[in-house]
C-alpha cells in the first residue's frame, strides 16, 4: 500500500534540490500536481524536468510574504485549490553564538520561522475551507539544541511550537500539520553547511547508530506518509527519521549495550 495523491495540488517550497526535490518527485509520482518554489530558477526548472509533466515552478523568497501570497493564489485560481503544503525551504551554516551577526541571525530565522509562516498563512486562507495537509521540515535539535546552530534550531524549535498550536486551531476544519525531522541527509545544501569536510563527515556518520546518512528519497517516503490519508488521524506530530542519531546521544551508556 502507498499514499496516492492523485488529482491533489501540491506546493513544496525550496523544491528546486535535495529533500523538497525528491518530495516534489515522490507526490508528482503519486498523481499530484505540484508546484515547486524556491529563490533560484536552475534548480526547480530541474526538478520540473523530471516530474513527466506533473511540476511547474515559482521563483520567490519565502521571506516576502506578498510574493508568497501571490503564487500561492495564483495555484489555486489555476487549479482551483491547494491540497498539501510542504515548507522545506531553509538556510543554514554551523557557527558559534558569539561570531553570528545580527543579520546572519536574521537571515536564517526570516527563511526558516517566518517563511514557514508565510506560506502557511497563504495557504490556510484556502485549505481552511476545503481541508488540507502541511508538513513542516525540521531538525530533532528544535527540542534538544546543538552547538553551532543557534539560529537554525531557535527557528525549527519556532516552527516546531507553531505546528502545534495550529494543529489544535485547524483540526475541526479538517487541516492536518505535522513536522518530519530528518538526521543526516545526502544532499548538496546540508553537505556544504553542515559536513563540508572528510573529518567532519566521519564524525557526523559515527553519531548516527544506524551507521549510515540518509537519503533526500527515503525522508520522501515518510514525508509522503504524513501528508497522505493513511495519516489522516494525525496531527501536531513529529516523524524523526535520523537511524536513532539524537537517541543515541546520551553519553552514560554501558559500552557493550550501544550500538557499536
Ligand atoms: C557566518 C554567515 C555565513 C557563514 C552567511 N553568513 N553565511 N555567517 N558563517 N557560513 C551571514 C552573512 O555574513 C550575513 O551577515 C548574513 O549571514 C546573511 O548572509 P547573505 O548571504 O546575505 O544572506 P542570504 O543570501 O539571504 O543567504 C541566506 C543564508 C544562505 C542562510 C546565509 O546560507 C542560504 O541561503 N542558504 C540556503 C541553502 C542552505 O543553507 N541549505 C542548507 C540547509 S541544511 P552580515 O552580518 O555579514 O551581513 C539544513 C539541515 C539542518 O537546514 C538539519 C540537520 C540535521
Amino acid at each position: 500500500m502507498t499514499e496516492d495523491f492523485t488529482d491533489k495540488v501540491a506546493l513544496v517550497t525550496g523544491g528546486g534540490s535535495g529533500i523538497g526535490r525528491a518530495t516534489a518527485l515522490r507526490l508528482a509520482r503519486g498523481g499530484a500536481i505540484v508546484t515547486v518554489l524556491g529563490r533560484r530558477a536552475v534548480g526547480l526548472e530541474e526538478t520540473a524536468a523530471l516530474g513527466d509533466g506533473r511540476i511547474h515552478t515559482a521563483t520567490a523568497d519565502v521571506r516576502d510574504f506578498a510574493a508568497v501570497q501571490q503564487v500561492i493564489d495564483g495555484i489555486v485560481e489555476r487549479y482551483g485549490r491547494l491540497d498539501l503544503l510542504v515548507n522545506n525551504a531553509a538556510g543554514n551554516f554551523v557557527t558559534p553564538a558569539e561570531e553570528l551577526s545580527p543579520n546572519g541571525w536574521k537571515a536564517v530565522v526570516d527563511i526558516v520561522l517566518n517563511g514557514t509562516f508565510h506560506c502557511t498563512s497563504a495557504a490556510a486562507r484556502h485549505m481552511l475551507d476545503h481541508g488540507g495537509s502541511i508538513l513542516n521540515v525540521i531538525a530533532s535539535y528544535a527540542w534538544h539544541g546543538h552547538p553551532g546552530t543557534v539560529h537554525s534550531a531557535a527557528a525549527k524549535a519556532g516552527v516546531l511550537a507553531m505546528t502545534r498550536t495550529l494543529a489544535v486551531e485547524w483540526a475541526a476544519r479538517g487541516v492536518r500539520i505535522n513536522c518530519i525531522a530528518p538526521g543526516p541527509t545526502e544532499t548538496e545544501g546540508a553537505s556544504a553547511a553542515l559536513w563540508p569536510t572528510d573529518v567532519d563527515r566521519a564524525r557526523v556518520l559515527s553519531s548516527v547508530p544506524a551507521n549510515r546518512f540518509t537519503t533526500p528519497e527515503e525522508v520522501a517516503e515518510s514525508a509522503a506518509f504524513l501528508l497522505g490519508d493513511r495519516a489522516g488521524y494525525i496531527t501536531g506530530e513529529v516523524l524523526t527519521v535520523d537511524g536513532g542519531q539524537w537517541l543515541g546521544k546520551a553519553v552514560y551508556t554501558d559500552s557493550r549495550a550501544s550500538a557499536r
